[in-house]
């Protein structure tokens, strides 16, 4: 598959560059400085791109089989760019004819139980609320644009560097927890879980939680 990724140069994004590139498929990844050193494969490309622009990601897009994205605010940007940089992403895809997009999402908005997302539990940390909130809306428009075949791929409420170990369990819109009641992932087991979703579209149009 001839993917371009969004995010390329970030944390996931890097995983799931990997992760792909391991599979064999060819990879274009977005930054804005269109430097991303980390990654040393004939099958990426590193080029420069503004996610909140859909112009830009109409002629990136362009040619593409797939849509990834691992897309975050950066630090000194207000979260509410994440919205817009959704909106974007759809109109650029729309343009370019690509229907296909996997997106890196949030854990708040994820069930905990009977009406209660993770969000709204006395314990979740009050300096995530408000980028885990972008994260909800975020998902609210990816859900109106259902002329895409969207996914939009949860992680676990912790999620950090790792081990690749091939493992992991999913659930649709609800938290994934393990015997110990802990949500958990590698960004290394993330990027399998998302690459999983890329290569075999059995959640389109589903917000899916991965964790172990
Ligand atoms: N438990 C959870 O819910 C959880 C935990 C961790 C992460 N996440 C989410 O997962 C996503 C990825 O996280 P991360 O830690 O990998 O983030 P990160 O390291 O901060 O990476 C963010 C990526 O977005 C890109 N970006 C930002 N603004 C852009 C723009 N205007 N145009 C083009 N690219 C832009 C950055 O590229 P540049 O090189 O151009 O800056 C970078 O590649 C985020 O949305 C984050 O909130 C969720």
């Amino acid at each position: 598959m001839n993917v371009l990724l969004l995010g390329a140069s970030g944390r996931i994004g890097q995983r799931i560059a990997t992760e792909l590139l391991n599979r064999g498929h060819e990879v274009t990844g977005v930054s804005r400085s269109g430097d991303i050193d980390e990654i040393n494969d004939s099958d990426f490309k590193a080029v420069t791109g503004d996610a909140t622009d859909p112009d830009d990601i109409a002629d990136l897009a362009s040619g593409h089989d797939a849509v990834a994205s691992a897309l975050g605010p950066s630090e000194n940007a207000d979260v509410e760019t994440l919205s817009g940089m959704t909106k974007a992403l759809i109109e650029g895809l729309r343009d370019a004819d690509v229907d296909r997009l996997v997106w890196t999402g949030g854990a708040g908005g994820l069930s905990v139980g009977p009406d209660t997302k993770l969000i709204e539990t006395e314990d979740f940390p009050e300096e995530f609320l408000p980028l885990a909130s972008a994260h909800i809306d975020a998902l609210e428009i990816i859900r109106e644009a259902d002329d895409l075949q969207w996914s939009y791929i949860a992680p676990a409420a912790l999620i950090e560097p790792g081990e690749r170990t091939g493992e992991y369990r999913t659930a649709d819109g609800e938290l994934v927890t393990d015997e110990d009641g802990e949500s958990y992932i590698t960004m290394e087991d993330f990027a399998v879980a998302f690459v999983d979703e890329l290569e075999n579209g059995d959640a389109i149009h589903t917000q899916l939680a991965v964790g172990y």
